[in-house]
Order: C-alpha cells, then structure tokens, then sequence
C-alpha cells in the first residue's frame, strides 16, 4: 500500500447504509482509507445519492439486458481503473461478477454478507434462518473468490435469535453489526494489516484460521 490513504472504490445497488458507515469512518479518521468511487448497477440507488452527497465520484453503470456478464465486467474495470483503488468493496452489490473481474481484483475485493457464512450464502437470508430456527445469525466481510458467498472469511458480527424476531427486525439488528466489521475489515486491509495469501486470511503476519467474531447485543 502506498503510503498515502488507501484508495477504495465500493460497489452497491441500493440503501447504502454499508456506504455510509465507510463514508463516515473515512470522515472521522478511523479508517485509513479513502472512498474515490462508487459504482451502481441501478440508477436509482440510494446509496448513489450518499456518495454525491459526501462529494465522492458516483456512476450508474446500467446493466442493459443484451449485455452479457462478461461485456458489463469490462465496462465496470474501465469505470474502477480510472481512479485505480487499491480495494474494492462490494456492499450491497447485487449482481454476480465473473471470474475475469475476480481475477483482476484476486487478494483486495471484499464483501459483505448478511449471514454466518459458510451458513445461508445466497440470497433472502434472514427469512431462511428464521424459517429453520436457527439460535444464531449474523453477517460477514471476506475476501472475494470465484465461488458464490464463499470466499475466505474475515470478520463476523453475531446476535442470538430472539423470540419473536421477524425478517424486518433481524435484517436490522444485523445491519447495526455490518456497520461495525465493514470499516473495521477496510481499516486493516488499508493498515498493510489484512491479505490473502495463497487463498488463507493473514492478519498482522499470522493466518486466520476462523473469521474474528464481534458479538453483538443479546
Ligand atoms: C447488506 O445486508 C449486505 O450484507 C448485503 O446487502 C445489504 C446491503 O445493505 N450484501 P445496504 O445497501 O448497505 O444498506
């Protein structure tokens, strides 16, 4: 990493509220990064609103229909090679890249999901765990591989299931905690502190062997 602020373009389709925790940790000066860019795949994301309104670069990348996986992937690393981050951050980003994009960005592309992965990769997952009773959910920042929702993990957040959660008060409870290892993640990776090696998680020089757990309020 070079010595001034790390560069981080982020990546999202809609609310933003993971943006906004990077946007506001960049501010306060915990984060040891700089936002330069933030592509969406749909115009009327709110999250394009937030980046403009932090004076940050905010580009629409429409994703027409004709166009194949491949062809939208390009015009992505075109918009990203412009401000040339050093970290790509997907939050929120709901279109699956191919494995030419994941190559070229291989060891400084994270993403968060909202789940205990390797629990519930995929989509709708708060529904899913309440539907299997599970006792424990939450979410996680890894490192971006080819395979779905199942890169090396980094950071989980965790919460007990209550009685009487519902899809709307889990999906919220788990956003208060994404808000935590999202800037978290970045400001280690932006420190030198985080990298993959050889497909494993190294953190201050040591394999991770299991993501760090962050518990949240019972
Ligand atoms: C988050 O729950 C994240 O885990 C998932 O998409 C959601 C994005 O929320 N990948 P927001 O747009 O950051 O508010």
């Amino acid at each position: 990493m070079s010595a001034s602020a790390a560069r981080v373009a982020v990546l999202v389709s809609g609310e933003g509220s993971n943006l906004q925790a990077l946007i506001d940790a960049a501010a306060a000066g915990t984060l040891g990064a700089k936002v330069v860019l933030v592509l969406s795949n749909r115009a009327a994301a709110r999250a394009l609103e937030r980046a403009r309104a932090a004076g940050i670069a905010a580009v629409h990348v429409p994703a027409a229909r004709a166009l194949a996986r491949e062809a939208y992937d390009k015009t992505l690393v075109t918009a990203l090679a412009a401000q040339s981050p050093d970290l790509v951050v997907l939050a929120g980003f709901m279109r699956i890249l191919g494995p030419g994009f994941i190559d070229r960005f291989a060891g400084r592309m994270l993403n968060i999901h909202p789940s205990l992965l390797p629990s519930y990769p995929g989509l709708d997952t708060h529904r899913r765990v309440l539907e299997a009773g599970e006792r424990w959910h939450g979410a996680t920042v890894h490192f971006v591989t080819a395979e779905l929702d199942a890169g090396p993990a980094i950071l989980q957040y965790r919460i007990p299931i209550r009685r009487g959660d519902t899809v709307e008060t889990l999906a919220q409870r788990v956003h208060v905690g994404e808000h935590i290892i999202l800037p978290r993640a970045v400001e280690w990776f932006a420190a030198g502190r985080l990298r993959l090696e050889r497909g494993s998680v190294m953190l201050d020089g040591r394999p991770l062997p299991q993501p760090v757990v962050v518990e949240g309020a019972t």
